[in-house]
């Protein structure tokens, strides 16, 4: 099987495997990295997403040979216990979530919007999230979520 390479999470890593294995049964099943969850399996619900060079992408649907060089960013590499992201912050200020299945793929999308767009509108933040289900439907105290980090990290 060939060697493919990528970053993840800011660390160089290359993985044995079949250049059409997934990037989520890689991630999950041989790299320990068990935030990206499986929900639908067809790029459709958003609870895979990891953030690949700076965009939130489906990790069930994307194989390894697409993954390749390119830079891979989990909910591991966002923050952690003892330094939160500012989004974690919010998200736990808001409780919003509930049973959390969608949350770390939604925590992707947002980061790569505020990556891109440090302080979006209600509306471009339910667009940026609009990918993402959320079958507890928490979404309202999400979209408020992803505000408040932007209103936090603006002033900070
Ligand atoms: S599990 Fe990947 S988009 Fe649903
Ligand atoms: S919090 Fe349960 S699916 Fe979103």
């Amino acid at each position: 099987m060939p060697t493919i390479q990528f970053r993840l999470n800011g660390t160089p890593t290359a993985v044995d495997t079949h250049p059409d294995q997934t990037l989520l049964d890689v991630l999950r099943g041989r790299l320990g990295i068990t935030s990206p969850h499986l929900g639908c399996g067809a790029g459709e619900c958003g609870a895979c997403h990891v953030m690949v060079d700076g965009r939130a992408m489906a990790s069930c649907d994307m194989p390894m040979w697409s993954a390749a060089d390119r830079d891979v960013v989990t909910l591991e590499g966002l923050g952690s216990a003892e330094q939160p992201h500012p989004l974690q912050r919010a998200f736990i200020s808001e409780q919003a979530m509930q049973c959390g299945y969608c949350v770390s793929g939604i925590l992707i999308s947002a980061a790569a919007l505020l990556k891109r767009n440090p302080s979006p509108t209600e509306s471009e933040v339910r667009a940026a999230l609009d990918r993402n289900l959320c079958r507890c439907g928490s979404h309202n105290r999400m979209v408020r979520a992803v505000l408040r980090a932007a209103a936090e990290t603006a002033t900070s």
